[in-house]
Order: C-alpha cells, then structure tokens, then sequence
C-alpha cells in the first residue's frame, strides 16, 4: 500500500500548483496527475457536464494503482466531489474546498471571508457551505473571477495587466464598509496572481492558498492510516493530458515551480 501513487487531476495544469505543495510536503511519495487540458476550462460549464469529465477523469486514473485520489481542481471539488466518492467508494477521496474553509476560517479575525474561484464554484456556493459548517458566525462574499484562469495560463500574473483585472474584480468587495479581513484564492489558478492580488488589497487582508492546507491534510491522513511511503530513495512524477504534451510541459512548469522539459508526459483518451 505505502508505494502506491498518490492520484490528482485538474481540468488541466492549474492542479499543478497542488502537486507543488504535495512535493514539498511528502517528497518521497509517487504521483500521477491527469490534466484534461483538451476541456478547460470546467469553471464555466454546467454542473451536468463537470460531473461527467470528473467521472471519466477519476475513472482513468483509478485504472493506476493509487492509494488515495486528490481532486486537485476548484470547480470540480466544489461541485462533483459526492458523485465522484459515491461511484467509487473503494477509494479515499480529497478534494480541496474543505482545505481551503479551514484554513479560511483559521485566519479570519472578523468573520468576513470573500472567496474568489470560477463561475461554477462560486454557483454552487461549496465554498459558503464549508466555511459556515466551521464557523456558523462567518459571512461569506462569493466573486467569480473567471479571465484570471486564462491571465495565468498566458503568464500574465504581475504587473499593470494583472493588478488592473484584480482591481476590476475586487472592487466592489473593496469598497465595502464591512471589509473581509480573509480572502480564498478558491482556484488552483489564483495562487500565481497572488503577489498583484495582494498588491490591490493591501497588506491587512489575508490571502489563503488551498494547496498547502490540502497537502497537510493528506500528510496527516496518510500518517494515521499507515499509508505514508516508507522509501526514502525516489520519488516518481508521472504525467497524463489529454491535448498537446508539449503545451502541457511548457503552460504547467510556472504552475509547478519545476521544468517539465524531461518528464514522462502521456497523451490519454477519457
Ligand atoms: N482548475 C479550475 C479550478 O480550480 C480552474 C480552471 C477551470 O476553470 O477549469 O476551479
């Protein structure tokens, strides 16, 4: 069980920031990730259809020996997360909105939270639900930030551009008289335009990244079902898109923090 791999998908390389935080946290471990690059974004479309791309993406990877699967995408945790553990309940499941309203709610000091992720995630209010479970005092403003996802797939994450499409979306929320305190970066995408997010909000709001608090949770989920790899020797990086590799390779390495150029990098069919 200890040398299975750890299974994340994305609808393309935005979970990447995921396996980032994963790698940092549990380098010894072995990953495979699938991006489905051909069908980005799901952030815009219907809960119906997210559902079926997360099914066959979980369906794919499942066909690997994994330990457990991370649903290392936003939309997808927000909105298919039941149907995904309800079809394969022979699995552990983690998604990372849970992640993400804990360590939210672990921040915020006025319980004002604002959540900015894709279309769909801020529809399906997952976001509101989770946080509200842990913290029932906590008012929720949920901001659809869609062109971000395509800003950091272009690299457009500083600068002019970046802290101008920041300032279109936040300023509303920016202009409230009962501010939030914490702001979720509720899309694997956001993390790389953090540093202009910040910039527009200010030092006194917290940003809150998902990816590290998943990748602890699995650390301690592994730990206490004895399921942690024991090797200490080698760690394997598999990779599965379902377009183009060579995008895949040269969009995913800002996301991922490491070159791709000598990766195993497969073309699949879902
Ligand atoms: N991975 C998606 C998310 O975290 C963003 C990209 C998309 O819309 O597919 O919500």
């Amino acid at each position: 069980m200890n040398n299975k791999l750890i299974g994340l998908f994305d609808s393309g390389v935005g979970g990447l920031t995921v396996l980032k935080a994963l790698k940092e946290t549990l380098p010894h471990e072995n990953y495979i990730y699938l991006g489905d690059t051909a069908r980005l974004p799901y952030g815009t479309k219907s809960k119906e259809t997210i559902i079926r791309y997360a099914l066959q993406c979980t369906e794919k990877l499942i066909e690997y020996d994994l330990k457990i699967l991370v649903v290392a995408c936003n939309t997808v945790s927000s909105v298919a997360l039941p149907y995904i553990k309800e079809k394969y309940p022979q699995i552990e499941v983690i998604g990372v909105v849970e992640p993400g309203a804990e360590a939210a709610c672990n921040e915020t000091k006025n319980n004002i939270i604002a959540v900015l992720a894709t279309e769909s995630t801020i529809k399906g209010k997952a976001y509101e639900k989770a946080i509200l479970k842990i913290n029932k005092n906590a008012y929720v403003i949920g901001k659809a930030c869609p062109l971000f996802v395509g800003m950091a797939e272009e690299g457009i994450i500083k600068g002019e551009l970046a802290e101008a499409m920041a300032t279109h979306y936040l300023k509303d929320i920016l202009n409230l008289k009962n501010k939030p305190d914490t702001i979720v970066l509720g899309c694997t995408h956001f993390p790389l335009l953090k540093e202009a997010i910040q910039h527009v909000v200010g030092n006194t709001i917290h940003l809150v990244d998902s990816a590290q608090t998943t990748a602890k949770k699995i650390q301690y989920l592994l730990k206490q079902k004895e399921m942690a790899c024991n090797s200490t020797l080698h760690s394997s990086l598999h990779f599965l898109t379902t377009d183009n590799v060579e995008k895949f390779k040269a969009i995913g390495e800002p996301f991922l923090g490491i070159s791709l150029d000598n990766s195993l990098v497969e073309l699949v069919d879902l």
